[in-house]
């Protein structure tokens, strides 16, 4: 096995475009679950254990990412799932920063929405190159070349298609695949896909008059022409550049184009590329390992306390038991309890290439944005944190429980759920969030996982810059600034600012200091 054989992914999409749809049956076809549903099932299963999941039930909106591998044809798939409501783009930025490409799901009805847009964006920033599958196509849906052409005027980029819906809603009759020139028709009650790919020489071989109707095959006959002749050819250096998109046509419900979009991960996706670092970037092929923690999630099991560090393996074969220094404090860890997120279970991991991601336990050590390697001698970098565009002060019901609350905001802080900022002058502090949703995970985790009751306040404060500069200057501004000054989690100054124009009047009165919206980390 080799890192070559690695294709680490996610998939974009705005809500109900049919996200968790397509990842079960990608999984069923890779075989990792065995039953329909089960990726619903067992997310119900697992909310049912921790109560701030609830407003994942209540809303029907996924608000955690896991991490899904599957095997198939030599190919080791990992699967990062983003989660899908716009609140958490945070979240989701970073689990961005961990993949290699991205498969885009557009509901054939809708086509580009909102989120997906945002998301694309994200991707395109980090030249993440997509794949692109309209869904729903055994639905009424839009004009296929519509579709197309919006996709590629929305997103400034080259559509290439690789498969042709003949007909949708009550006239779908299948899916043809150009390059495999083969019809996926549907079959029996429920219309869907049986697995049985009927094979023809081309558009043109005549015995697609033997399984498609005469309205059908005129239908095919023309747009496939027009689809071929009209568009750019698939490119495999313009599509791993991020300039092409491949686009399939199908129907996750009912199993359409799922075998295609697995192929195409596995032919066409790149393998793990190299990683942005300080002093320079890490390429998959350096001998020793590195990686860096894109996501941590505390309480994962309530009983247990645990803490889940998700680290991106960059280079080298990490075997159980192995020491890494993470940048956060430079001491040595061993990882004796590795764990790789297979579909079915949490599996203890022996030995993991590039472009795996490891599940760590631990207590806290490891952080978002750290850098984790055998030498201590590289820096990820291109993880940033996000000046909160909503800031609320915490107010406790019951004064004493003040140390479990900082140890709460401590721990939820550093899961990425809000940032906090505790002021230089004062006790009240202050959390910062990028979206409203994140405010009502913050109190329902407060209440079932610290015992802690709060309350949200309006805070004076309407954003907040991390303030860099030369010390003298810093210091001086700290004197005169006092009572808009905060530290982070990390202790790093932050200036809290009541409007956008302070933030301005400041940095004009104070040009040796940097306000920034974003602090690496
Ligand atoms: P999301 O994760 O992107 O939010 O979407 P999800 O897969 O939950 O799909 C949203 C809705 O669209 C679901 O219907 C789902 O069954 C339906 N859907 C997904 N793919 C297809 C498809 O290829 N064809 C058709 N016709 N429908 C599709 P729902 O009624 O909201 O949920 P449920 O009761 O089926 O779970």
């Amino acid at each position: 096995m080799t890192a070559l054989n690695r294709r680490t992914f996610a998939i974009i999409s705005h809500p109900d475009a049919g996200k968790t749809t397509l990842t079960e049956k990608l999984l069923l076809t890779g075989g990792a679950i065995h039953l329909a549903g089960e990726v619903k099932a067992r997310g119900a299963a697992r909310r049912a254990r921790s109560d701030w999941m609830k407003i994942e039930q209540q809303r029907g909106i996924s608000v955690t990412s896991s991490v899904m591998t599957f095997e198939r044809k030599g190919i080791t798939f990992n699967l990062l799932d983003t989660p899908g409501h716009e609140d958490f783009s945070e979240d989701t930025y970073r689990t961005l920063t961990a993949v290699d490409s991205a498969i885009m799901v557009i509901d054939a009805a809708k086509g580009i929405e909102p989120q997906t847009r945002k998301l694309f964006e994200v991707c395109r920033l980090r030249s993440v190159p997509i794949i692109t599958f309209v869904n729903k196509v055994d639905r009424e849906g839009r004009d296929p070349f519509e579709l197309l052409d919006e996709v590629a005027d929305a997103l400034a980029l080259d559509v290439c298609p690789m498969s042709w819906p003949v007909g949708m809603g009550g006239q779908f009759e299948g899916v043809y695949d150009f390059a495999r020139n083969q019809l996926m028709q549907p079959s029996g009650p429920s219309r869907e896909y049986d697995d049985k790919p009927a094979q023809f020489t081309g558009i043109d071989d005549p015995k697609l008059a033997d399984v498609l109707s005469a309205q059908a095959l005129a239908r095919l006959t023309e747009e496939a022409e027009l689809a071929q002749g009209g568009y750019a050819s698939f490119d495999l250096e313009a599509y791993r550049h991020g300039d092409l998109t491949p686009v399939y046509f199908g129907s996750a419900l009912k199993r359409f184009g799922i075998e295609e979009l697995i192929n195409a991960i596995a032919d066409h996706a790149p393998p793990p590329r190299s990683q942005p670092a300080q002093p320079e970037a890490v390429e998959p092929t350096r001998k020793d390992v590195t990686g860096f923690i894109f996501k941590v999630q505390a309480n994962m099991d309530p009983q247990h306390r645990d803490r889940i560090a998700f680290m991106r393996l960059v280079s080298g074969t990490f075997k159980r038991g192995m020491k890494l220094v993470p940048s956060g404090h430079g001491k040595p860890i061993a990882v004796h309890s590795p764990i790789l997120f297979f579909a079915q279970d949490r599996e203890l991991a022996d030995e993991a290439l590039p472009g795996d991601i490891i599940g760590i336990p631990n207590h806290g050590t490891l952080r978002v944005g750290d850098t984790l390697s055998e030498k201590n001698d590289v820096r990820f970098t291109g993880l940033p944190n996000f000046a909160p565009e909503i800031l609320r002060r915490v107010q406790l019901k019951d004064p004493t429980k003040t140390k479990q609350l900082r140890k709460a905001l401590d721990d939820l802080s550093e899961e990425g759920v809000i940032q906090v900022f505790y002021p230089e002058i004062g006790s009240q502090w202050i959390v910062g969030v990028v979206g409203q949703l994140q405010l009502e995970v913050l109190i329902s985790r407060l209440e079932a996982e610290y015992k802690v009751e709060a309350v949200l306040e309006m805070s004076p404060f309407d954003t907040a810059r991390w303030i860099t500069g030369p010390a003298d200057a810093l210091e001086a501004f700290k004197r005169i600034s006092m009572n808009n000054l905060a530290k982070d989690r990390d202790g790093n100054p932050v200036f809290m600012a009541r409007s956008a124009w302070d933030i301005g009047y400041q940095q004009e009165k104070n040009p040796d200091i940097a306000f920034s919206a974003t602090r690496e980390r």
